[in-house]
C-alpha cells in the first residue's frame, strides 16, 4: 500500500469530533500534510500500522502536529516514526505527551522506564514474554493511548519486540460461532504488584468505549508449566464449562497470534511507537537477559478520560 491509500478524509473526519478544534475539512488536510509531506516516507505496517521515516537528519518528533498523528493512530492503531530526533530525557518525553491529553499518573510520575531488573519483583522488569494485556486493566483509568520511546535497543538477535494484536481484525474474521463461544466468557484478574493491588471483572468480548465496536479485553494465562514467571497474576474464567473455556483459550490465543492480526515491534534505536489501546492487546516477546533493551512509555488517557468498567477494588 501506498500513501494515497492512507484515506485522510475520514480518518479525520470520523474523529475530529471528538478531540480537534478545528473543523473536520482542516483536520483532514492536516493530516493529508504529514501523508504528502516529502521529508517523511509513510507506508504501512503489515498487517496493520502505519510508520512514518524521516527521510533528513534534525527533524523531531516534536516538529509533527499532534492533531493529524492522533488521528492516524486511531485509524491505524498503531502508528511507528522512525529516524526522528526524539526526547533527551523523561522529562522531555512527558511534557510531549501532555499535548496528547492528560497522562496516567503513576507512584514513578509518568514515565515508565522499562529496563530488566537484576531481580525483578515482578515479570515486566524481567526478560522473559509478557502474555496479551490491556494497559490500565488494573487501574482507575484506562488509557487510550500508549507512547512508546526506544532509548535502547535489544540488538536485532535479542528478541524484546513489543507485540500487539488488533481485536477488532480478530473479531471481524473469526467465525461468528467461535466469537459467541468468546463472548460467553467472563474473565476475573487479580494482580498484587509494587504499584497497585486490583481485582478487575471484564468480558472478554466488550466494545470500544467511544465507537462502540466489539473488541476484545483479555489478560492471556502464561503457558503451562512456566516457572520462570515472576509474580503469576490469578486469572478465573467463567461462563463455559471447563472444557469451553480450554477450548476458549485455544482458540483465542491461535487468533490473537495468526499473523494476520499480530504485529511484533523489533525495535530501533529511536524509534517512537504510539499504540491504540482501546483496540489492541499488547504483550513482549522474551530477550536476551542482559540485552540492552530500554523503552520509556507514558499512557495518555482518552478526552474524556475513561474510568476503568472492570475495576472492582
Ligand atoms: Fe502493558
Amino acid at each position: 500500500m501506498t500513501a494515497e491509500h492512507v484515506t485522510a478524509e475520514h480518518v479525520a473526519a470520523e474523529h475530529d469530533a471528538q478531540t480537534a478544534p478545528t473543523a473536520p475539512a482542516d483536520a483532514a488536510s492536516a493530516v493529508d500534510d504529514v501523508l504528502t509531506d516529502l521529508r517523511y516516507a509513510v507506508a504501512p505496517i503489515e498487517p496493520f500500522g502505519l510508520a512514518i521515516q524521516a527521510l533528513e537528519p534534525g527533524l523531531h518528533v516534536r516538529d509533527l502536529p499532534v492533531a493529524p498523528l492522533r488521528s492516524l493512530v486511531r485509524e491505524h492503531h498503531l502508528v511507528l516514526l522512525r529516524d526522528f530526533d526524539s526526547f533527551d530525557g523523561p522529562d522531555e518525553l512527558s511534557a510531549y505527551c501532555e499535548r496528547w491529553g492528560e497522562p496516567s499518573v503513576w507512584p514513578f510520575g509518568t514515565v515508565l522506564e522499562l529496563v530488566e531488573q537484576e531481580k525483578p519483583q515482578d515479570h515486566i522488569f524481567d526478560s522473559s514474554y509478557m502474555p496479551m494485556h490491556w494497559d490500565g486493566m488494573y487501574r482507575e483509568q484506562i488509557p487510550e493511548f500508549q507512547v512508546f520511546q526506544c532509548v535502547n535497543a535489544p540488538g536485532a538477535e535479542n528478541g524484546g519486540e513489543t507485540t500487539f494484536s488488533h481485536t477488532t481484525a480478530v473479531l471481524e474474521r473469526t467465525d461468528p460461532r467461535t466469537v459467541a463461544q468468546w463472548s460467553q466468557v467472563t474473565g476475573t484478574y487479580h494482580r498484587a504488584m509494587e504499584f497497585y493491588n486490583s481485582v478487575t471483572v471484564s468480558p472478554i468480548v466488550t466494545t470500544h468505549p467511544v465507537h462502540g465496536a466489539p473488541v476484545i479485553r483479555y489478560n492471556e494465562p502464561t503457558a503451562a508449566g512456566d516457572a520462570g514467571f515472576v509474580n503469576h497474576p490469578d486469572l478465573q474464567f467463567t461462563g463455559l464449562p471447563d472444557d469451553g473455556i480450554a477450548e476458549m483459550h485455544r482458540s483465542l490465543r491461535a487468533a490473537l497470534y495468526d499473523p494476520a492480526h499480530f504485529y511484533a515491534h523489533s525495535w530501533r534505536t529511536g524509534d517512537v511507537v504510539f499504540a491504540d489501546n482501546y483496540t489492541l492487546l499488547h504483550g513482549r516477546n522474551a530477550f536476551t537477559s542482559g540485552a540492552p533493551r530500554h523503552l520509556r512509555r507514558v499512557q495518555v488517557l482518552g478526552t474524556p478520560a475513561l474510568d476503568n468498567p472492570g475495576l472492582v477494588r
